[in-house]
């Protein structure tokens, strides 16, 4: 028997889509059928602009010219999220997945943190997810999907990251919530949560933690972007049709 998962016409959103998991989930989604709309942080250089627009460039040559878009948009930012989906909307005139992927690290033990490498972390990571997610809510079409993209660090508690496992453990809480509220419009929220990625945000970690860190994994070694993106589009089809509220742990087997 041979089996493909299609997400036609379905159209997927993605925060931070322009590289690391994000840019990688966004040709996932679109390999399987799904039409993407590519949100981009509007830096003032504008190159994540430029990177969104290689992402929609490489989706498009591949699967043709109404097949993604970029949008840009902070997520700290309430009125900048709701623009972004009306413009997505408008565009692709329906929305039925949305994956909050945007995020950022600033590590410190807590002696040394500073109230803006608190807030920075708590605002992206957390506040960023809840303003994406209640405009998700006001405009998904019924039987739509959420993809909340949390951390190991929720449940594992990294030293250093207060701010970060903080604000994944708050999207853990907050999906759990959105689950219940949004399954009366057969809306399923869920979460994936990844151990350590070979992004530009997993290299940042230092040599040596690193190191430590891959010692522990039962598998050895550190994801491959694909690799969670596909557990992403697990969730946003309907092989997961009876799942909502959970949280998918994708690590290596590393246990907490
Ligand atoms: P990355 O640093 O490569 O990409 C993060 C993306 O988020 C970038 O495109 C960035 O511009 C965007 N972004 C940051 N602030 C934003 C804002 N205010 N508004 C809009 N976009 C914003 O990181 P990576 O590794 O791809 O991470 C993606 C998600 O996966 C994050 O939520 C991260 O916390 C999570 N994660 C990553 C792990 C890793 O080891 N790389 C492990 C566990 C979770």
């Amino acid at each position: 028997m041979s089996m493909t998962v299609s997400l036609a016409p379905q159209v997927a959103l993605i925060t931070g889509g322009g590289q690391g998991i994000g840019r990688q989930t966004a040709l996932t989604l679109a390999a399987a059928g799904a039409r993407v709309a590519i949100n981009y942080f509007p830096d003032n250089a504008g190159q994540n602009l430029q990177l969104a627009q290689a992402v929609v460039a490489e989706i498009t040559q591949a699967h043709g010219p109404d097949a993604a878009a970029a949008f840009g948009a902070d997520v700290r930012d309430a009125a900048q999220v709701s623009q972004m989906y009306a413009q997505a909307i408008d565009q692709f005139q329906r929305l039925d997945i949305v994956v909050n992927n945007a995020g950022i690290l600033r590590d410190r033990s807590i002696k040394k943190m500073s109230l803006e490498e608190w807030s920075s972390v708590i605002d992206t990571n957390l506040s960023g997810v809840f303003h994406s997610c209640q405009q998700a809510a006001l405009h998904l079409s019924p039987g739509g999907k959420i993809i909340n993209v949390a951390s190991l660090s929720a449940v594992m508690g990294f030293f250093g990251q207060a701010n970060y496992a903080a604000a994944k453990s708050g999207v853990l809480g907050l999906t759990k919530v959105l689950a219940r509220e949004l399954a009366k419009s057969n809306i399923r929220v869920n979460a994936v949560a990844p151990g350590v990625v070979d992004t530009e945000m997993g290299q940042s970690i230092p040599e040596e933690n690193r190191r430590l860190m891959q010692q522990q994994i039962p598998l050895g070694r550190f994801a491959e972007p694909r690799e969670i993106s596909e557990v992403i589009l697990f969730l946003a089809s309907d092989l997961s049709s009876y799942m909502t509220g959970q949280t998918l742990h994708v690590n290596g087997g590393w246990w907490f």
